[in-house]
């Protein structure tokens, strides 16, 4: 090989580490803006708010008009990054479904946090708009206790989010409607 060609392919070969650099960047780029790709949504639902029966406030109707899918909610509730209810809440149903010799449903159904009260029975304690009220914004619905659950269908109630996820709700609406019918099948 001549000189000049040696050159030539050194350079050809350094144009194709840094397309290949320039597309890793990208792709790097592309995965930090998609931090919020689980569904997290700018999208904020209005709603009323009416008077409850066990609390002071509930929110009568879906957000998004049409009633969820219990079946669905169960996956939002146990979503590590989303819902992930469990992380605080002890539920039996749901800690029915880990069992101890297969670590996949231990990993997506065990593990319970034991801070939160269990939410055994919630649907015989709550309306279903009182169940709305305290997934869309419990400080709301627990004015007097500055509680430590997230406002899941909120893009302001909070103090540190990271960067991508400004401004959005943890929940979508529909996401809100199907933990709520799943909430509804936990009856005493
Ligand atoms: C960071 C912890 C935490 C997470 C996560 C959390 N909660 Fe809660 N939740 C609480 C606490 C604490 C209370 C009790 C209110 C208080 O005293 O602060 C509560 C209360 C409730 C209640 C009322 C229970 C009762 O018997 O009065 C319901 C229903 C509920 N949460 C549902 C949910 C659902 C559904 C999710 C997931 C979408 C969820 N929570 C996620 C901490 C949490």
């Amino acid at each position: 090989m001549t000189r000049a060609r040696k050159v030539i392919g050194a350079g050809l070969a350094i144009a194709v580490v840094m397309t290949a650099g320039s597309s890793l960047a990208l792709a790097q780029a592309k995965k930090k803006k998609s931090k919020c790709k689980d569904g997290e949504t700018t999208e904020i639902a209005s709603y009323d708010l009416s008077k409850g029966e066990n609390l002071d406030f509930q929110i009568a109707k879906p957000l998004n008009g049409k009633p969820g899918d219990a079946k669905t909610g169960l996956k939002w509730m146990v979503h590590r990054r989303l819902g992930n209810c469990i992380a605080c809440h002890e539920v039996s149903k749901i800690l029915a479904k880990a069992k101890p010799s297969d670590l996949n449903s231990l990993k997506k159904y065990g593990f319970h946090g034991k801070i939160a009260p269990t939410l055994d029975g919630v649907a015989s304690r709550y309306t279903e708009g009182e169940l709305r009220l305290i997934v869309v914004n419990p400080k709301k619905a627990f004015p007097d206790v500055n509680t430590i659950m997230p406002s899941f269908h909120s893009a302001s109630d909070f103090h540190a989010v990271i960067g991508d996820c400004k401004d959005h709700a943890i929940l979508s609406a529909d996401r809100v409607e199907d933990v709520v019918a799943y909430l509804k099948t936990l009856k005493e």
